[in-house]
């Protein structure tokens, strides 16, 4: 397996191998993640961070990252203090920072940006978002959390909220088809998972069950994967009124629910999950957060090929 210059685009690139290795590697670094040990894997690399759109972790947890690792971070900062607003646009901006940085992790609203960023820059890409797109590096971080609180290979898990527009359930989805994952989506139905994205997990052999009732999908499942209603994509906000209030996980709906049931979310929430779950024993988004620190360190340095 080569990390080394790999750009980090889509889940659908990667193989259970490639994925199991990343996972282990973010394991051995986790100490470091916490503060707990020094290292200076990354010394002399400098990381440019291009966000295009908002962000608190992805952001943070990758600065953390670089940070931990003893690498420099290289910010274009906030987009309307750029040149961004002159005009200029993504093609020159890459092109600019290849010249500063040793690899660019962007996040931008249109979907397909990073990979068009990658298939221009001489430096490795890592796809922070991209639109409604995919968000890979918070499906690390998803498996990565399933693989130490719940359980990875075989998990059952049920999905809900904007499967339409939530790019971190589209990556998601690509990556639990190479673990047999029992896979349940609930959501209304005008924000139900796009054709597109079924058929590719039909034809991976995972046939994934389609509900609207939340109460019964709870049932029988390790992980409760919960998502915010992507608001900032939906083309009438008329429609969006219609859904938002659709869903909402309170502790007096997990009463019954499978004690060992995990409750993710990739965060931010609006009002999805009601803060009493929090102190419930199921809420695990706050670890879940923690772990994209030690999973970013493990992707930064594979593919700067400072580990192995
Ligand atoms: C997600 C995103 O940006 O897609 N946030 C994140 O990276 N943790 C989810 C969201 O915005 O709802």
């Amino acid at each position: 397996m080569r990390f080394k210059d790999l750009d980090i685009i889509s889940m659908k690139d990667f193989s259970r191998d490639m994925i199991d290795h990343i996972l282990d590697t973010a394991e051995k670094l986790e100490p470091i993640a916490n503060g707990e040990d020094k290292s200076g894997i990354l010394n002399g690399k400098i990381l440019s961070l291009l966000f295009f759109e908002p962000s608190t972790r992805t952001r943070m947890s990758f600065e953390t990252a670089i940070k931990r690792l003893g690498g420099d971070v290289l910010s274009l900062g906030a987009v309307d203090a750029s040149s961004i607003i002159k005009g200029e646009n993504l093609t020159d901006t890459i092109h600019v920072i290849e010249g500063y940085a040793d690899a660019i992790i962007l996040r931008h609203p249109k979907e397909g940006s990073a990979k068009m960023a990658s298939e221009i820059s001489s430096i490795p890409v890592i796809n922070a978002g991209d639109g409604a797109g995919h968000h890979p590096t918070q499906t690390f971080l998803d498996l990565y959390t399933m693989r130490r609180e719940s359980r990875l290979d075989g998990v059952k898990v049920a999905i809900t909220g904007d499967l339409k527009y939530g790019r971190t359930v589209h990556s998601l989805c690509y990556a639990l088809s190479l673990y047999n994952a029992d896979i349940t989506l609930v959501s209304p139905k005008e924000l139900r998972m796009p054709r597109e994205i079924i058929r590719d997990l039909k034809n991976r052999g995972i046939e994934v069950k389609q509900t609207d009732s939340i109460e019964e999908a709870i049932q029988n499942v390790d992980v409760l994967y919960v998502t915010r209603i992507q608001k900032e994509r939906f083309p009438d906000p008329a429609e969006y009124q219609r859904v938002s209030t659709s869903l909402q996980i309170t502790a007096e709906l997990l009463k019954n629910a499978n004690p060992e049931l995990k409750i993710m979310h990739p965060l931010p929430r609006v009002n999805e999950i009601d803060p009493d779950v929090d102190f419930t024993p199921h809420a695990c988004y706050f670890r879940q957060s923690f772990y994209g620190v030690p999973i970013r360190m493990a992707l930064l340095s594979l593919i700067m090929g400072t580990v192995e």
